[in-house]
């Protein structure tokens, strides 16, 4: 029977000037080193696909288009519904060549041989060419579904396995999990620019808050930063007065003198490298006491985790070292009652600290989360159940090179510190009433990120300050405007 190939209109973009790939260093360089690194974890050709865009409601109308990290990472440039394989040092491209009912769309692109040249692809086809040189080699496992159809029509698979299902291809798995822990200094070139520009961003929604009524235009003004750099966000931002609200994606509270603004905001370049930063403010741009103290507690536990952050040492580690320096903080302050330590063993800080330490960054704001735990944990380890150690996202020793997130936080979630169980268990843990007294303070994260070197670790995002004094100044005292 004859399977007519599937098509899907391709729109290829190379991005010029700022923003180039790899952060301007020679683009075929980086992949061909990617390329020969990979070859030495594994012996099969691999095809990557680029993915494709997606309509919303109609074809015209698509949804912002970003192409699969795993691509990128090989292929380094953002296109759309294109494929690569893999063998050895080879690169093969294959892409349609624009038709100009497209080209009256959306413009003039580069010909298949100009990307596959840019790339330094050693042959380049159309796609249907995958017909012939593609069977046999090895893939990810897809959930797109457009790509599903490609690779079923043009790879000959009866079936097509969802990304990272136990049935797919375990050893090309590890291996871009080993390949891109790493980075390299075309991926870090990339992820300073982009840190650079989220630095500008946060310091922009500190100056515009004074002005600010509702956390909208915040987030607007830190965007338009990002926008006006031609980058994207890297993830949907947080800019909320709800800091408890972990991943709060909604932006209609209005912002009050006596709240504090956290804002989880970064860029992402042209080319798909992230960053990651939290800075937490207070919107009058004065700490109250309360605010503070509890600042204060964060903020020496993401230090001290920066400082303990080195190659050889366990990620795990870190995050209880955060656990461990909160909980003393909060018995300090009156909240907690207790030896910390015991406190962490049974937990307690988790009350207030719910999530994990960090994360591998990258391609991903959480780095090849695609492909699960296979890249934050270690072979062998699986995630605890534990209240104070399940959202771990990182467990394996820290390495040079690995990037990684410190962000470590404060909040107060109603629906952990109401909980029947929690309030059962903790009960004579916590003092409820001296809690009530820091009830001017939501959530509180201050995130960094970080680069595992020789010597110890790098704050790629030490240009953003985050003691509560230089925040304050960055905000501007701005009381005034609020009596
Ligand atoms: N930036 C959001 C997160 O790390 O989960
Ligand atoms: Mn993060």
């Amino acid at each position: 029977m004859h399977t007519a190939t599937p098509t899907v209109p391709s729109r290829l973009f190379v991005p010029q000037g700022n923003g180039s790939p790899q952060g301007g260093a020679d683009l075929a360089d980086v992949l061909r080193s990617r390329r020969q690194r990979l070859a030495q974890l594994i012996d099969f050709p691999v095809l990557l696909w680029s993915g494709t865009p997606k309509s919303r409601n109609f074809a015209a109308n698509i949804y912002p288009y970003r192409a699969s990290s795993h691509f990128l990472y090989f292929a380094g440039l953002p296109l759309e519904n294109a494929a690569i394989r893999l063998e050895g040092d080879q690169l093969t491209l294959f892409i349609d060549d624009t038709s100009p009912e497209e080209a009256l769309w959306h413009g003039p692109t580069p010909s298949r041989e100009e990307i596959a040249q840019k790339m330094g692809a050693t042959e380049a086809y159309p796609l249907n060419a995958l017909a012939d040189k593609a069977l046999g080699t090895a893939t990810l496992g897809e959930s797109d579904e457009t790509v599903q159809m490609l690779e079923k029509a043009l790879l000959k698979r009866g079936i097509v396995i969802p990304r990272h299902h136990p049935g797919g291809n375990q050893a090309l798995e590890k291996a871009i999990v080993q390949l891109r822990m790493i980075q390299d200094e075309g991926s870090l070139t990339a992820i300073r620019q982009a840190i650079a520009v989220t630095v500008e961003a946060h310091k922009m929604g500190m100056r515009t808050t004074p002005q600010a009524q509702t956390e909208a235009q915040i987030r607007a003004a830190m965007e338009a930063v990002i926008i006006g750099q031609n980058m994207t966000c890297a993830y949907g931002s947080i800019v909320t007065v709800a800091g408890e609200v972990l991943h709060n994606h909604h932006y209609h509270n209005s912002v009050g003198a006596g709240d504090l603004l956290l804002a989880d905001v970064g860029a992402e370049t042209s080319d798909g490298w992230a960053s990651d930063i939290t800075r937490t403010w207070p919107v009058s741009g004065k700490f109250s006491a309360t605010q503070r103290d509890l600042y204060d507690i964060v903020l020496a536990a993401h230090d001290f985790c920066i400082e303990k952050a080195q190659r050889g040492v366990e990620y795990q580690h870190i995050h209880l070292i955060a656990c461990q320096i909160i909980a003393a903080g909060l018995v300090e302050l009156g909240i907690l009652k207790g030896n910390p330590e015991d406190l962490v063993a049974q937990d307690a800080h988790a009350l207030f600290f719910p999530h994990g330490v960090g994360h591998l960054m990258g391609l991903d704001v959480h780095d090849v989360e695609d492909l699960g735990d296979l890249s934050g944990y270690a072979e062998g380890r699986e995630r605890s159940d534990r209240f104070g150690l399940a959202f771990l996202r990182l467990n394996r020793p820290l390495e040079v090179g690995m990037v990684v997130t410190i962000e470590p936080g404060f909040y107060q979630v109603p629906a952990i510190l109401n909980d029947a169980k929690n309030r059962d268990r903790y009960t004579s843990m916590v003092d409820w009433e001296r809690l009530e007294q820091f009830s001017d303070v939501r959530g509180i994260r201050i995130e960094d990120d970080i680069l595992i070197t020789d010597l110890g670790c790098e704050v790629l995002s030490k240009d953003l300050p985050t003691t509560a004094a230089e925040i304050e100044d960055l905000v501007g005292n701005s009381a005034d405007d609020y009596q």
